[in-house]
């Protein structure tokens, strides 16, 4: 076991020592605590769901599984259990039913890792059902269970005879079946250490199917975790969870490489700012892209709405917004700013603030860590980092290349005679630059003119690629004719308006 984990499991042990006579002074009504606990307001079932997960990344899980079970009547639609499966390095038996009350944790307001409060694994829990029960096991130890059921606490069951609530400890347990079918199908080695939590009598479940928790879980978890999904493998039903980076730069991340459109980035911006409450430094890291306007689209001729709307659509919508990433993992996405609001068009420009958590009381951090409410402070830090005009910048960038895809779109179908466009555009405005350079489309031809680059990969041979080449170097040469007798400005001019037909014509080359 690595030493890492094993200085966990003595704080664990020490935690639990120390809080062994834990006595109830009166700080909470017990039942209606749980009563408003469990409306704690966690945006959605994924985010109670990522606490548990964080829980065992932050145990040094290599493997975190998400499985569902199902009633004895054989219906397969809908779950009536969740299990998170981790292989962590599990808990001491007297540290679970700390785990399981509000505030017990071994890490009280550390900022390196991704838990501090003690909050997360029980109100996770009863967000979603009525009860919950955690399963752990040490290397080389037995399994223990602690269960914690709100329908018997109702009915007074866990009250003692003093009259106060009193938790049963962790007594020696089984697997659920349908945890060990899953374990014996996709763990080789067995079980050999981790947590399990099983969520029963799941009463506050958005989806209404396994298909939809599935589809949105898988989405949902690849942004949250994104950037740390090297750290375990991470399953729901038996599928592996796919990082995908909401500012489309990470070239190993899911949809990246979909199409032939990529995410333009800007350079990317680090500050210090120290945190007045503590004293202690943080790093903030600014990331930027921007996206072609075909970016989301199936057929790059078309808007991405309806049925043309291809996979990256979903992240471009649900991820709309400045997103903040605390310690690497996504918190939260927010598209009202103090100076500005993001609005439709603006899905184009991608804006991720990282920070460390050491920052949390600037950032506004809330308990659930699904929110942040960031002070005037850090606005004013990043305002002098250049956030405002980068995203300045990148709304800049969006609106041309789409003022650029019209006028190519518009133009397209019906040539209309040079001379005549290329006196109107210099009359009326100043010609879009092109997004990409030209030369990679055409090349010097060695006696000063232009021609198809055939070793372009539009020119690859097919019959239709062909065909575009040869009506390419007509237009080329066209060009050529009306450029040698009307100078370099409308040589550029020229350029443009060959850009532009080149979009309409291949409007998913990026590099045209
Ligand atoms: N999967 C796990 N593996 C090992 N220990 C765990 C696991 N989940 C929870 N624990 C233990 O239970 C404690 C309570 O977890 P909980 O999520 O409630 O709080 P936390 O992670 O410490 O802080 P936060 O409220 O910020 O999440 C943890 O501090 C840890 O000791
Ligand atoms: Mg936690």
């Amino acid at each position: 076991m690595i030493s890492a984990s094993k200085d966990i499991i003595l704080r664990q042990e020490a935690y639990a020592f120390s809080h062994e006579a834990v006595t109830r002074h009166g700080l909470t009504i017990d039942e209606a605590f749980i009563r408003g606990i469990r409306h704690i307001g966690y945006r959605s079932n994924l985010h109670a769901i990522a606490e548990l997960i964080d829980n065992s990344i932050q145990a040094y899980a290599q493997r975190i599984d998400l499985v569902f079970g199902y009633s004895d009547d054989g219906s397969a639609k809908k779950p009536n259990r969740i299990a998170i499966i981790d292989d962590g390095h599990g808990m001491p038996a007297a540290m679970m039913r700390l785990a399981m009350m509000w505030g017990g944790t071994h890490r009280e307001d550390d900022r390196e890792g991704l838990g501090r409060y003690g909050y997360g694994l029980p109100c996770a829990a009863v967000s979603i059902a009525r009860c919950f029960r955690i399963l752990s096991k040490l290397d080389r130890a037995p399994i223990f269970e602690v269960c914690l059921d709100l329908d018997d606490l109702e009915l007074g069951s866990y009250r003692a005879a003093n009259g106060l609530i009193s938790l049963p400890d962790a007594q020696p347990a089984e697997l659920p079946d349908f945890v060990s079918q899953h374990i014996q199908q996709h763990y080789p080695q067995g079980w050999r250490s981790g947590t399990i939590v099983v969520l029963e009598k799941l009463d506050r479940v958005e989806w209404t199917t396994a298909l939809g928790m599935r589809t949105n879980l898988l989405r949902h978890l690849g942004v949250t975790y994104h950037k740390i999904s090297d750290l375990a493998a991470l399953y729901v039903d038996g599928t592996r969870v796919r990082p995908v980076d909401p500012l489309f730069l990470t070239p190993s991340a899911d949809y990246f490489g979909l199409d032939d459109d990529r995410a333009v980035p800007l350079e990317p911006v680090t500050l210090s700012i120290t945190n007045p409450a503590s004293g202690r430094d943080g790093l903030v890291t600014l990331r930027y892209s921007w996206l072609p306007p075909t970016f989301g689209a199936l057929d790059k001729t078309r808007d991405a709405v309806g049925l043309n709307a291809n996979q990256r659509f979903p992240i471009l919508k649900d991820y709309h917004g400045i997103i903040f990433s605390r310690n690497g993992r996504l918190i939260d996405v927010q598209n009202r700013l103090p100076w500005t609001v993001f609005i439709n068009n603006d899905r184009y420009i991608r804006v991720e603030i990282e920070f460390s958590a050491t920052l949390d009381e600037l950032f506004g951090v809330t308990t659930s860590k699904q929110q942040v409410s960031v002070t005037a402070m850090v606005w004013d830090a990043l305002r002098q980092a250049g956030i405002h005009k980068a995203i300045e910048q990148l709304r800049g960038k969006v609106k041309q290349a789409k003022s650029f895809r019209f006028e190519a779109v518009s133009r397209a179908p019906v040539p209309k005679p040079l001379a005549a466009v290329v006196q109107k555009r210099c009359l009326t405005e100043q010609a879009p630059k092109a997004a990409a350079p030209l030369h990679s489309l055409l090349v010097m031809d060695g006696v000063g003119g232009l021609a198809a680059n055939q070793a372009h990969p539009l020119f690859n041979g097919s019959a239709g690629a062909m065909a575009c080449a040869h009506a390419l170097q007509k237009l080329v040469n066209m060009l050529a004719n009306q450029a040698s007798s009307t100078g370099t400005r409308a040589k550029d001019e020229y350029g443009d308006l060959l850009t532009a037909w080149c979009i309409a014509a291949w409007p998913d080359q990026p590099d045209v």
